[in-house]
């Protein structure tokens, strides 16, 4: 069977294989005007007129990834780390790894707290820089009602997401704080974002710990163990059950917090979680490294203690207790003594004070291969959790995270073979982000993405030029209500 088009195609992806979140076949795919544009029987389209023919024969053709949590140019906000990357390194180590859309953080400022604003300013670090395609999500320090009153406007600028701390000083809001926002965001149809560790416990067992002059790197996770986000996630569910409101509980790392979220959605609640990497492939071991080394993998949650914490997050993952994967990328410098990992040595702290390091790792660009390689998820959950998903529960479905024809955006990244190339060990200088580590050095990787395409054009070819795509090709997504925040009627107190 041949499928003749009235006009040329743009670009055809000819006889790979083509998994979604629901199915893995062959077949061939004709793009138009940045669309997937017809998804037709492998090789039927060969004959069909089109301007570039990428022959796929034994790759993966994948919804490209969508990276729900990256951290770019953000202000100090936690202390001494300034973030490493800005628009246009971020999102270029983003396309080079496969993921085609990202949502950063718009950081509200608490001196001059309008929402709005601090949305201008972030999309303006954004214009015209990026490499691939971008949203925000609100981080909320001060939910003054001046602000959530906002909430309207933000749903009317493409924004439908807020994310909010139960932990860091400057950040840290309180339960009825907590309330507030839930309810506006129900009121809204905004999804909120909580990142679950309880502060109050953090503060103490960091003083604890200064007492004893136990600073080095590792104590990072004595100082937040388990139970301090196993206690705060089961707060966070409290909070959402009185409002009756979805959340998402972001960067889980410990099963004990994994294993609250499963009995919550077990129970039927409308709690919704994110796992990323670094919580699959690192331990207290990698904090524990000899000098200051641990400082790399200094991210919060932290690492948990062994192989068995590595498993339950896995298990969580195949298990659908997580609904999506994010990187969490969070760039400082390690080299770096004014804003990166180094600004927490001092003359009487050669290894550091654990409490000053900047929290955070990088990891946009490794997400999707370090996850692939692995090979323990189906392809077809690998796109749910990494791509579809995302787009669900962040409102951009189906014009993105799917490959709809005449509906999606052809966004996509190829892996070629499917099976996986000759094995390599990463190594920070193959990345593009301007970091000068990565916590996952040393790896052994089987995949990385051949071709990532971004509405239709080729923007990274691995072996021919590498990033080929223009900054400033990547677009604001306006995004609507999450797919999983069912239609509510007004909250009523009375109801209890
Ligand atoms: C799914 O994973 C979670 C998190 O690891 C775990 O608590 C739960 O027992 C698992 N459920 C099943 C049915 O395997
Ligand atoms: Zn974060």
């Amino acid at each position: 069977m041949t499928i003749r088009t009235i006009s040329p195609l743009d670009c055809i992806i000819l006889n790979g294989t083509v998994v979604t979140a629901a199915d893995i076949a062959r077949y061939d795919i004709g793009i138009k005007d940045g669309k997937v544009s017809i998804l037709a029987p492998a090789l039927s389209l060969a004959d069909s007129p089109a301007t570039r023919v990428i022959d796929a024969q034994g790759a993966y053709v994948m919804p490209g990834g969508i990276d729900a949590h990256v951290h770019l140019a953000e202000p100090q906000l936690f202390g001494k780390g300034k973030a490493a990357d800005d628009y246009t390194t971020g999102t270029k180590s983003a396309i080079a790894g496969g993921t085609t859309t990202i949502i950063a953080f718009a950081p509200q400022d608490k001196a001059s707290p309008s929402l709005l604003k601090a949305l201008d300013e972030t999309a303006r670090k954004a214009e015209g820089v990026a490499y691939c395609d971008y949203s925000f999500h609100l981080l909320l320090s001060n939910p003054t009602r001046e602000c959530l009153n906002e909430f309207s406007a933000l749903r009317n600028r493409g924004i439908s997401s807020v994310k909010i701390y139960m932990t860091y000083e400057l950040l840290q809001l309180r339960d009825n704080q907590i309330l507030d926002v839930l309810l506006q965001s129900r009121i809204d149809g905004v999804t909120t974002m909580i990142h679950a560790e309880n502060g109050d416990m953090l503060s103490w067992m960091t003083e604890q710990l200064e007492m004893r002059n136990l600073l080095e790197p590792k104590y990072h996770a004595t100082s937040r163990p388990q139970i301090l986000e196993g206690e705060a996630t089961g707060r966070a569910i409290a909070l959402s059950q009185l409002i009756e409101t979805p959340i998402l509980i972001v960067h889980v790392s410990s099963p004990l917090a994994a294993t609250t979220i499963r009995n919550a959605q077990t129970a039927g609640l409308p709690i919704y979680a994110e796992t990323c990497p670094q919580y699959l492939f690192l331990t207290r071991d990698d904090l524990s490294k000899p000098g200051y080394e641990g400082a790399k993998c200094v991210c919060s949650p932290p690492p948990r203690d062994g192989v068995q914490d590595l498993e339950g997050i896995w298990r969580g993952l195949q298990n659908g207790t997580f609904t999506i994967l994010s990187s969490d990328h969070c760039p400082f410098e390690f080299d770096n003594a004014v804003s990166g990992k180094k600004a927490a040595i001092s003359d009487d702290a050669p290894l550091g004070r654990f409490k000053y390091i900047p929290n955070g790792c990088p990891g946009v660009e490794t997400r999707l291969p370090l996850v692939l390689s692995a090979g323990r998820l189906s392809p077809q959950k690998f796109v749910e959790v990494t791509s579809t998903n995302p787009a669900k529960l962040y409102g951009m479905y189906p014009q993105k995270g799917a490959l709809l024809p005449g509906v999606s955006d052809a966004d996509l990244v190829i892996w070629y073979p499917e099976n996986g190339i000759e094995a390599f060990e990463l190594g920070n200088e193959m990345l593009h982000h301007n970091v000068d580590y990565t916590p996952f050095e040393g790896r052994v990787l089987s995949q990385w993405p051949r071709y990532t395409l971004l509405r239709g054009e080729v923007v990274w070819d691995r072996d021919n030029g590498g990033v080929i795509g223009e900054m400033g090709c990547g677009q604001f997504v306006r995004r609507g209500r999450s797919e999983f925040c069912q239609v509510q009627g007004p909250w009523d107190p009375e109801k209890f």
